[in-house]
């Protein structure tokens, strides 16, 4: 009796701190599996005098019957426990506030760009690109500038060698495009540019500019002012804008004008923006000059052509009030975020 005691005291205290259901399982083996110690105990019975054994044996089956259901009840409590750690464990509260993933958006000069051959596009014109790195005929000797001339001294070229150079303007996509094909011609060409310049608010050495070409018979004068105008006046959503056309000089172009705009920052009334005189030089433009349309195999005696070419970093600080062209290259967010 003692050993039932002592066996029915470790069982209960083996059942209580049983913390997982496979621990519950091996103390049900250890005490009432088939060699567990009541089982042992039941079959040493025998050694017992006849006239104890019914009691003996219906008190160890009591015993068993009350550690079985104490297995139960403890099986119980460990179920529902883990079910409590669970429902605690996948618990989402939907009252926190969100993390929230910001999205990017396109870079000032991209949207000014997309801006600009959106409206191109519009009006029947294709996007041409071309080589950054170009050579010294197509950057400048079929531009009508040959060595020496004046013109060279304007654009600050990196040159790899004697022949080879970073491009200083897009127009070299213009004679790339005439001597691939035949009029009528109607593109632009956007795209990186280079000079050697130190960056400082109006100068980086690399900057963008887009060109245009339009080749065919009869292209006057007048086109390119009324293109020039209603693009300007769309540009920068100005229905009113004043746009002036100033005699220069370039050496692709004959005659060439330089345009401006009524300054965007006072209305003309002058301000810093504008040096106080009241415009803004936007872009060049001209007649293509005969001799550049016969270098690229064109007769320029059956057809004409106008060319503009123009700077997107200017127009998107004109645009958006940008006051430094270095901001375009920082990377700074808190500049980036303006633009989205
Ligand atoms: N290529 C000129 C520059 O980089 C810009 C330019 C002026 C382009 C007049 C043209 C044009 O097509 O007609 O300064």
């Amino acid at each position: 009796m003692a050993t039932l005691e002592n066996i029915l005291g470790r069982a209960k205290k083996d059942i209580i701190s049983a913390n997982d259901l496979t621990s519950l399982d091996l103390t049900r083996v250890k005490y009432l599996g088939k060699k567990g110690e009541l089982s042992a105990l039941l079959k040493e019975l025998g050694k017992l005098p006849p006239e104890e054994r019914p009691s003996q044996g219906a008190l160890i089956n009591e015993q068993k019957k009350e550690l079985v259901e104490l297995l139960e009840v403890r099986k119980l409590e460990i179920r529902a426990r883990v079910e409590e750690d669970k429902e605690k464990s996948e618990f989402i509260d939907i009252t926190l506030p969100g993390i929230g993933s910001s999205t990017g958006a396109l870079h000032p000069i991209s949207q000014v760009l997309n801006r600009i051959e959106n409206f191109f596009s519009s009006i029947g014109f294709s996007v041409v690109e071309g080589p950054e790195i170009e050579d010294d005929y197509h950057n400048f000797e079929a531009l009508n500038i040959p060595k020496h001339h004046p013109a060279r001294a304007m654009h600050d070229t990196f040159y790899f060698n004697k022949e080879l150079l970073l491009r200083t303007h897009t127009s070299p996509v213009q004679v790339r495009v005439m001597e691939e094909q035949k009029p009528p011609i109607k593109i632009i060409c956007p795209g990186r540019v280079y000079r050697v310049d130190q960056p400082d608010p109006s100068h980086l050495p690399m900057f963008h500019q887009v060109e245009g070409l339009v080749v065919d018979t009869n292209v006057t004068f007048a086109d390119l002012k009324g293109m020039i105008i209603q693009f300007l006046r769309a540009f920068f959503e100005k229905e009113g804008l004043e746009i002036r056309f100033r005699p220069s000089y370039f050496p692709f172009t004959e005659p060439s004008a330089e345009v401006d705009v009524s300054c965007v920052n006072c209305d003309g009334k002058g301000c810093r923006v504008c040096s106080h005189t009241g415009w803004l030089e936007v872009m060049g433009s001209g007649m293509v000059h005969p001799r550049v349309l016969e270098y690229a195999g064109i007769n320029s005696e059956e057809y004409t052509g106008l060319a503009f070419g123009m700077g997107p970093d200017r127009l998107a600080m004109l645009r958006y009030n940008i006051s430094d062209l270095r901001y375009y290259l920082d990377n700074d967010l808190r500049f980036l975020d303006q633009f989205r």
